[in-house]
């Protein structure tokens, strides 16, 4: 018998993921294979049946083939402790191992443009990535940790026409650090426990020109408010609450980020809660908001200076509720900005345009002037290279407001 084979490097072997869409099961279960014999030197299936690391729920995985098979002559020993050695080295390689962290972050994340795989290979494939994914962050003798999400770090460059009177730069770094929440997680309407690219993109638009956004404009509100509609893990808000003070906008600014889901609004506060820690009052408060039954209790009663919300378009009805949510809670001089994905083929396809019939239908709802939530404008955006799901072609900004 020979020595077991190397496995391949990471950045020479995995699919691009620019095509989920036309990955098999077969090539799927192979790289992660490969990444297993690479990353988990003590077969998953072992290590889970240990009873100090006893899981409530293991995720059934598949034993990584051996590296040496025990039972061998002089130059096979030779061979097996080359191949050995050679593995140590491939398990350290930083930049193999940073490729291979991302690839499997967007894997995981990605799984349901995997249309080709059948669901249930699809999620075998998904604990799998997930258990590769969590040897990075542990060692062998760690506890085994639940299944908790995935942390993603996120920066932006805010450039403001006018120097940040906390640095004095017209140019400013902004971060985000957010807990995408369990992938495995069995509730599908906790959509919200990830973060969709349209989140990623509207405050890299709003960093890039606040002017324009009228960010720089609530710096001449006494007390403006912010409101998030379907904040999900909350980077849009979050992104704001670090923005605003460069922007010399008085501050606490009230900038309540809001969803209707209880274990997504769980995750949000979290979020919150890790983005400013040690801050009393962080800039960012989570808050309970269904579109379709908006409540004006505190902190929602006052009229909000801001909307902002990011592909929270994905049923039918979402558009005439978010019409009627924000009416109410829209100033008189208020703007909502809204993007979202443009969808042109699946389940989606077509809600986009849903938007526009909401607010062009005569039922939308009055204000005291008789004037209507209307849209102002809309801009069309490509999609970015490497962000956004399988079904985004590109992305539709709207500015709202009464007419
Ligand atoms: C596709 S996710 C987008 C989340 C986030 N804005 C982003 O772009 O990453 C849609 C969000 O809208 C929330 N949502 C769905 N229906 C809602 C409703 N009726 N009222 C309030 N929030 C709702 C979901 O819980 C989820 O967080």
């Amino acid at each position: 018998m020979g020595a077991a084979a190397l496995p391949l490097p990471p950045t020479g072997s995995l699919p691009p993921l620019r095509r989920p869409d036309t990955f098999t099961e077969d090539q799927v279960l192979a790289s992660l294979q490969n990444l297993e014999a690479i990353y988990c030197p003590i077969p998953l299936s072992l290590a889970l049946q240990s009873p100090k690391k006893e899981k409530k729920n293991p995720r059934p995985v598949a034993p990584t083939p051996p590296v040496d098979s025990g039972y061998v002559s002089e130059t096979e020993n030779e061979d097996a402790e080359n191949v050995k050695q050679a593995l140590e080295e491939l398990r350290c390689d930083a930049f193999e191992r940073d490729f291979a962290m991302r690839w499997l972050t967007s894997f995981v994340s990605r799984a349901e443009e995997m249309i080709r795989i059948p669901e249930e290979a699809r999620q075998l494939a998904t604990d799998k990535a997930y258990c590769i994914l969590e040897s990075f962050t542990s060692a062998p003798d760690e506890e085994e940790h639940e299944d908790e999400g995935i942390v993603r770090d996120f920066a932006f460059t805010l450039r403001s026409s006018a120097p940040s009177p906390v640095t004095g730069s017209c140019e400013n770094g902004i971060s985000v650090r957010l807990l995408d929440g369990p992938l495995a997680n069995t509730d599908h309407t906790a959509v919200g426990l990830q973060s969709f690219a349209a989140s990623i993109i509207l405050p890299e638009l709003m960093c890039a020109s606040p002017a324009r956004f009228g960010l720089e404009d609530l710096a001449k509100k006494d007390a403006p408010r912010i409101v998030e509609l379907g904040a999900g893990t909350g980077l849009v808000g979050l992104a704001m609450g670090h923005m605003l003070p460069h922007l010399g906008v008085p501050q606490p600014t009230p900038l309540i980020a809001t969803d209707f889901h209880p274990v997504v609004l769980e995750n949000l506060r979290a979020n919150i809660a890790s983005n400013f820690p040690g801050v009393e009052n962080p800039p960012v408060d989570a808050c309970h908001l269904d579109w379709s039954a908006p409540s004006r209790a505190p902190p929602l009663d006052l009229p909000a200076d801001m909307l902002v919300a990011t592909d929270v378009i994905y049923a039918p009805e979402h558009a005439v509720w978010l019409r009627d949510c924000a009416s109410q809670l829209l100033a008189p001089d208020g703007i909502f900005w809204v993007l979202i994905a443009v969808r042109t083929n699946g389940k989606f396809e077509g809600i986009s345009d849903t938007v526009e019939a909401a607010f062009g239908a005569p039922e939308c709802p009055k204000d005291a002037e008789g004037r209507k939530l209307s849209i102002l404008n809309i801009e069309t955006l490509p999609k970015p290279d490497g962000l956004g799901r399988g079904d985004e072609s590109g992305y539709k900004l709207f500015h709202i407001g009464w007419k």
